[in-house]
């Protein structure tokens, strides 16, 4: 049997989920198609709906739809609650559900794949947008001491603080303290833009996590500002992309992959996303 898996979002030709995914079914001789589809301005049900009827088991979602996904669901996970936003749609007995697997993804990366600690540790997420926000939910529940958000635009900042409504998350204004975890959840990069950052905001032990990922290993423009300034330890988001879809893979066949290989081939065959 032919397992029809698809990811859908505007753009599409760049997404590297059809690799990622034919690599997890491969480890369990499942023959799958992975299909990329553009979703046309405000499209995101016909194209679901379509996918969905042509036999689709299931799919994933990337901006700028997951919020038309999270819309699109009838029954939620928890994360997907949290985050507002759907990033892997399957259905059960007939009923779509949405969950969202990039917090996961994020954590499975930091703590398992880079050995790096969230417990205790003082946060600081740059940017409130769709990326953030998936993420948020999970980085609490591995405890850690404070996160900070900060935001060109204060109000989604606070949006994201007032949803979870925990003491130790707050939408900040100004950088004045040192942070044990920096995590770059902007677009900025996308358009060649620069984040105008504090050094004092980093010290030697602090970490840097880049959501993005670029043509080479953690060359994005916040991780070569941050080991410029003498950090070392520091990651791109290729990682989080190949845990998130391990999520979704398990979601959809009830079945653990192994990501270590999936993401150091890629990593061979370029990160160009
Ligand atoms: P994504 O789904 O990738 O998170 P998004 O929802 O559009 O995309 O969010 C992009 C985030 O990057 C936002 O937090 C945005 O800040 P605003 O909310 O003020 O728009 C942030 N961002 C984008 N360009 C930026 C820049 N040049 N400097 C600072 N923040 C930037």
């Amino acid at each position: 049997m032919k397992y029809q898996l698809a990811v859908l979002g505007n753009p599409i030709a760049h997404s590297r989920s059809p690799e990622i995914h034919k690599k997890f079914a491969e480890q369990h001789r499942l023959e799958v198609s992975f299909d990329r589809i553009l979703v046309p301005f405000n499209s995101f049900d016909n194209c679901a709906s379509d996918f969905i009827q042509s036999g689709g088991k299931g799919f994933n979602v990337t901006a700028p739809c997951k919020q038309d996904a999270f819309r699109f669901s009838v029954t939620h996970s928890k994360a997907a609650e949290l985050a507002q936003a759907v990033n892997t749609i399957s259905t059960r007995d007939g009923v779509i559900h949405g969950d969202n697997t990039d917090g996961a993804g994020l954590k499975q990366d930091i703590i398992v794949n880079l050995g790096w600690t969230i417990e205790g540790k003082k946060i600081l997420m740059l940017g409130a947008g769709g990326a953030a926000s998936g993420v948020v939910g999970d980085l609490l529940a591995s405890n850690p001491n404070s996160l900070h958000i900060l935001n060109r635009t204060f109000n989604k900042a606070q949006a994201i603080e007032r949803l979870h409504s925990d003491h130790r998350l707050t939408a900040i204004t100004t950088l004045d303290m040192t942070y044990d975890l920096i995590i770059n959840a902007t677009s900025a990069a996308f358009n060649d833009e620069r984040l105008d950052l504090p050094p004092s905001i980093l010290c030697d032990s602090s970490c840097c996590y880049d959501l993005t990922y670029g043509r080479k290993v953690n060359e994005t423009p916040f991780l070569i500002w941050s080991k410029g300034l003498g950090v070392t330890s520091v990651s791109d988001g290729l990682g989080m992309l190949v845990e998130q879809a391990a999520q979704a893979f398990e979601i959809w066949f009830g079945r653990n992959v192994l990501t270590a290989p999936v993401i150091e081939s890629m990593r061979e065959n370029g990160t160009t996303s």
